[in-house]
Order: C-alpha cells, then structure tokens, then sequence
C-alpha cells in the first residue's frame, strides 16, 4: 500500500465502533441503526419510563407471571445452581428468582456497563450474604468464558428476561441462544422471559404510548448521535413509527424523516428521501410453536412453560438436546 493510500485509509477510519455502526447502518438500503445504541443514559431512563407506561404491559405481565409461578420455576431448575443473568436491569425478577431458588451456588450478571452492573451487586450482596456475585462486564451477544464459583454448581442456568430475545431478528437470536446454551454446559438450561403473540391492538399501543415516552426513547438515539459522533440531525424533522406485523409476528420500529434532507455524521453526509423509514429496532412475539422453532434452532429443547392469567407473557425453560 502507498503511503497516500494509507493516508487517505486513516482519514476515513472510524475513530470507534459507534462510528463505524452508525456510517454502516445510514450506508444500507433501507437505511438503519443498531438497536444496543438506544440504551445511554438518558435512553435507560426513557425505558424505565416506558415500563410504568399504563400501555406498556410487558413488565407488569411478566412481574405477575414471577410472582405467581417463581417456586414452580426454582423447582424445575433445581437447587445449587450457578445462575448466570444477561443484560441486568431487572432487579426485582431477580430477586425474586432468587429468593426462590434452593441453595444458588453463585449468580454472574453480564452487563455492558460499568455503573449498572456495580449498583445492582452491592444491593443483591446485602440481601444475599452468602451468595457468591459474579460481576461480568461484558457484551452478552459476544462469546464469554463465566467466572468460576468457589462451590462447584450442580447446574448452570442463563436467564434472559424482558422479552430482550425479542430484539434479535429470528437468525441473531437462534445464534445467541446456541451461544448461551454452550455457555450453560452439558446438563445446563436456558430460562427466557418472552412476550406472547396478542390482538395486535394492545401490541400496537404498548410501543405507540399516548404520553409519547416510546417516541421520545426511539428519537433520543438521534440526540446521543448528535452528541456524541458530532452530527446534526434535526430531531424535530424525524418522526417515531412502530408497526406490528402480523405476519411476521414482530413490531418494527423505525425512524421517519419528514422531509428531504441532508445529514452530517462525523464527516460523512448522509440523504434521506421525505418518508424515508430508518429501521432502528425490532420487537418479536412469540407462540409455543415459534418458541420450539427456535429452541430447536439453537440445539435446545422446551421443558416447560409458565405464563400469566391474561396469557401476556411467557417464561420459558430451554434445555439441551445435544452439548
Ligand atoms: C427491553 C428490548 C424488550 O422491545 O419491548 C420498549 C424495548 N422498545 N419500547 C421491547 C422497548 C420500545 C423493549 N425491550
């Protein structure tokens, strides 16, 4: 390579993977941005908003569905047990798993970031002297080797709750859940927290909320963009739009410019069409038959599932067919 080529190479290079997401993302055709960039800040405290949203029912049906079937699930899973929770902004659920399991060996929260995680364990430690906490700080869509406990585990158990599942489009989440179910280990389980198929009404409005948090949360990615990549989105020029399709049994949520314009990422400019869409998340629902699918994509099969009295949400028990 010339010295001018790789000259003209550094001036381009991205000077962090959120550049290079974001060029990638604005790049394609349609046009989109990755999902994990919503959560800043400002954008975990949107989403904690959006869970007290009177249309949000995700998390109320899946605290309900914890406080009712929590003992059968500790029974299913067993006692002695390494649980292993990823992405950790669910306190109370895993109090409550927690509170129910028979002897839990030790519990390893993977999270992406520092503050959140080193909050949660000082609180969990004082509730559980004995527990041994495992802090990981690490993205969970990568591989990772789990810290070992002082006491050998009888089983290790992932949990993935929310319904986060539902952001991975049906390859991605086929993909992460093999990866946590070589993660677990011969013997171990996969529990998934995962929002069920529904009138498409009450999905709809869950992620259209009339005080327009959701809105607000989808738009602040353009701020954080602006903030922190130096670009100049005019955020009152885009629009907040999510859909259910019910063929595809997901909502699609996508960032809408008004109008034509033009914008200017870290250097790059970037032209948007009146209406053109910017796909910046994706939410799956999921029926049994959607969940076997998936289980069996990833090498797993389903032992059991609990849900709520409305049939809301759905927690699932995956375990292994093949190590
Ligand atoms: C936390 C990712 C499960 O998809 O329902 C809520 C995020 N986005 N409203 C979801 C979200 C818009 C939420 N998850």
């Amino acid at each position: 390579m010339s010295v001018m080529t790789a000259l003209r190479h550094a001036e381009v290079r991205p000077e962090s993977e959120f550049v290079a997401d974001v060029w990638s993302g604005l790049s394609g055709r349609p046009k989109s941005l990755p999902s994990k960039y919503l959560y800043d800040a400002r954008g975990s405290e949107l989403f904690e908003q959006i869970c007290d949203t009177p249309e949000y029912y995700l998390t109320r049906a899946e605290l309900a569905l914890m406080r009712s079937s929590v003992a059968q699930m500790a029974q299913a899973l067993g006692p002695e047990l390494r649980l292993v929770e990823f992405g950790n902004g669910s306190g109370l659920k895993t109090r409550l798993l927690l509170g129910a399991l028979e002897r839990p060996v030790a519990y390893v929260p993977v999270e992406i970031s520092a503050s959140a995680l080193a909050g949660s364990c000082a609180e969990l430690q004082r509730e559980y002297p004995d527990l041994q906490i495992l802090p990981l700080q690490a993205d969970f869509t990568a591989p990772l080797t789990l810290p070992r406990a002082h006491r050998q585990p009888r089983r290790t158990v992932l949990y993935l709750a929310g319904s986060t599942l539902g952001n991975f489009p049906d390859a991605e989440a086929a993909l992460l859940l093999q990866q946590m179910r070589k993660a677990a280990g011969p013997g171990g389980a996969v529990l998934l927290g995962l929002d069920l198929k529904k009138d498409p009404a009450l999905i709809n409005a869950a992620y259209n909320d009339a005080a327009g948090v959701t809105a607000a949360f989808t738009l602040n990615l353009l701020a954080r963009i602006n903030r922190e990549l130096h670009a100049d989105f005019q955020i009152e020029q885009f629009l907040h739009r999510a859909r259910y399709q019910p063929i595809l049994g997901r909502i699609e949520t996508d960032i809408v410019s008004r109008r034509a314009q033009r914008v200017v990422v870290a250097g790059r400019g970037f032209d948007f069409a009146a209406d053109e869409p910017m796909r910046v998340e994706v939410s799956c629902k999921y029926d049994r038959a959607d969940m076997q699918r998936l289980a069996k994509a990833a090498g797993l099969q389903m032992q059991q599932l609990w849900s709520d009295q409305q049939q809301q949400f759905a927690v699932v028990l995956l375990t292994a067919t093949q190590s």
